[in-house]
């Protein structure tokens, strides 16, 4: 029984720690949106088309499961660094089947954002200012972001709104060709 409690308080220190180590090192903890948040989100994707999704800090996969299991005709694809919330997020994707979900361990400040038709994101200050710069760096797509809670440094959002949550949390929903031009 004792080696048992060491067993587990030592997995619980791993997995403190990895998160830990995570957020000190991207800037923002594997918070999910709220429920509310992500309602507020679904709603605005239904005037972006039928193209794919991408979630930039998927998390523990809350909302991308969400979006998955909403429009099964649409591939949805999660990019998360943090390890632990990542492999929940696999873990849940595999039992729930869901073959429109792809979830990868990845920075997406290192990947192709091109494919997307809508950038789903929940960051914050200085990871928008960075997200702000890699797409004006002339990626070249025309596509919908929608950040909850954190704008885009010197841009208008096409929509803005204030959900009923916790924090009154804003909603902001770009379109990317603006974006381009604006900067
Ligand atoms: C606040 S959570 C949002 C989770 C989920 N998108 C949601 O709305 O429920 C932000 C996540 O973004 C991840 N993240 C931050 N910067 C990242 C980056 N450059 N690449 C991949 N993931 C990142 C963090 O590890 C964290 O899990």
């Amino acid at each position: 029984m004792f080696a048992l409690d060491i067993v587990v308080v030592v997995a619980i220190l791993v997995v403190g720690l990895s998160i830990a180590w995570s957020t000190a090192r991207v800037g923002i903890s594997p918070t999910p949106s709220s429920g509310k948040a992500r309602e507020a989100i679904i709603g605005l994707m239904a005037d972006t088309g039928t193209g794919p999704v991408y979630d930039l800090g998927s998390g523990w996969g809350g909302l991308v499961i969400r979006l998955a299991r909403k429009y099964p005709d649409r591939k949805i694809v999660g990019y998360e660094v943090s390890f632990v919330p990542w492999l929940v997020s696999v873990i849940f994707k595999k039992i729930l089947g869901l073959p429109n979900l792809e979830i990868y361990k990845k920075n997406f400040l290192q990947v192709d954002l091109s494919g997307a038709d809508v950038l789903v994101c929940f960051l914050h200050t200085d990871g928008m200012r960075q997200l702000a710069q890699k797409l004006t760096a002339g990626e070249g797509f025309n596509g919908f972001l929608i950040s909850n809670y954190f704008a885009l440094p010197s841009c208008q959002p096409e929509v803005s709104m204030r959900i009923n949550d916790f924090y009154q949390s804003p909603i902001y929903c770009y379109r990317l060709g603006e974006l381009q031009r604006v900067n």
